[in-house]
């Protein structure tokens, strides 16, 4: 909760950033095409797909919830939003309040934000791209935030490509100069995370905007008409990792990263006790029967069934109501209510819900690696 602040003495240009703040809200973008990420977002936003057996976005909503955000915003996009209304409901199974909002057609992150501006109403709110993850959530940025009288602050981290994100120019005494966005000749290797705190005041500077050459309305444009104006806009730099899931590789990448972390927790049923070695999450119902293989960290879901001589290798999830009853596998996703019967071994993949991979004795294919989406058949 925030109490009252001062007013700002009314300069030329500052954008009125004068409130009396309530609780806090959050808003999660799930909008977006995710061309990245065919066939997996045919059917569904890639915001779901999950990461350790847990859609992308809970991740952001979780962080939320665990700094006191209560009431948040789902901007929905074209891509099957009542997926989404259907996974999250009304909030209560999360102790929260969900309201949705239709974006459509993909206009650009501030056109998102600037949707939510009458659910936002006078609060500070954190904005989260639905398809980002952070280590650590961010209740030491909400706090500080709160703390502070900034009208925004962005967070940003070191990156080897700055040319395709946002990216910030800041002074030698620390001090953020300026932003670009997808800039040719990037200022620095700083580049914004898709997580945001603002405060109302970005509502003004998103209606000045005009559209970019992609005719998105940029965030980056957004909080750099905040700064221009005067407005009072600083930034964190992530000390832990930071990832954007927009390709199958950066969900592979995610998936490591979170198995890396996973608490080991064996709730179904282990035929043989030997058969699992490291940090192995194994849920309700699940089975592994005797002669399999699982080597952590990994996860399988509930009501799993992983057959004798199948080996499971590390930072592999495994979905709900899976049957893997023949072959090996490592370093990949396997959603719910897939069957796996293969010779061979899947590594680097993402199958998608209720496909099946059939394969005969090892193929001359030796290791396959692929991305299958949902309802598929694969026979080899
Ligand atoms: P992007 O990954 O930049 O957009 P995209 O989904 O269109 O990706 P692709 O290039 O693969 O087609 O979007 C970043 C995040 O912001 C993502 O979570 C989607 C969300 N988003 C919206 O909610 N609305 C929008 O208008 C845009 C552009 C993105």
């Amino acid at each position: 909760m925030e109490s009252r602040r001062e007013a700002p003495s009314p300069s030329k240009g500052v954008i009125s950033s004068c409130f009396v703040f309530r609780a806090v809200k959050g808003i999660v973008l799930h909008g977006g095409a995710g061309t990245r990420l065919r066939p997996l977002t045919h059917t569904g936003p890639k915001q779901l797909i999950p990461i350790a057996n847990k859609p992308v976005s809970q991740y952001g909503v979780e962080d939320m919830i665990a700094c006191g955000i209560r009431e948040i915003a789902f901007v929905l996009g074209d891509v099957h939003p009542e997926k989404v209304k259907e996974y999250y409901g009304d909030g209560s199974r999360f102790e929260a309040k969900f309201a949705f909002v239709t974006q459509g057609e993909p206009l650009g992150i501030a056109h998102a934000v600037s949707l939510c501006e009458d659910f936002i109403g006078d609060s500070a709110f954190i904005v989260y791209l639905g398809d980002n993850l952070i280590k650590g959530g961010v209740k030491k940025y909400v706090d500080e935030f709160l703390a502070s009288g900034l009208d925004a602050m962005i967070l940003l981290t070191a990156v080897r490509n700055p040319s395709q994100f946002g990216v910030a120019r800041v002074a030698e005494d620390g001090r953020l100069l300026e932003l670009q966005e997808k800039p040719k000749n990037p200022p620095s290797n700083l580049a914004l995370t898709g997580i945001y705190l603002f405060r109302p005041a970005i509502f003004d500077a998103i209606r000045r905007l005009q559209p970019s050459w992609r005719n998105e309305l940029e965030i980056t444009d957004a909080i750099q008409t905040l700064l221009e104006s005067g407005n009072k806009v600083d930034y964190r730099k992530v000390d832990g990792w930071w990832k954007d899931t927009g390709t199958p590789e950066d969900i592979l990448d995610s998936n490591r990263l979170v198995l890396d972390g996973i608490t080991p927790k064996i709730e179904g049923t282990l035929e043989e006790i030997g058969s699992i070695q490291g940090r192995v999450a194994l849920g309700r119902g699940s089975r592994i029967s005797k002669g399999a293989v699982v080597r952590g960290p990994c996860i399988i879901g509930s009501d799993t069934t992983i057959g004798s001589g199948v080996y499971i290798g590390p930072y592999t999830s495994i979905g709900n109501h899976v049957s893997f009853s023949r072959g090996e596998i490592e370093d990949s996703i396997v959603m719910d209510n897939c069957r796996i019967e293969i010779g061979n071994r899947i590594t680097s993949s993402i199958i998608g819900q209720h496909s099946s991979i059939i394969t005969g004795k090892a193929t001359s294919t030796g290791r396959l690696s692929l991305t299958v989406g949902e309802n598929c058949v694969i026979r080899l």
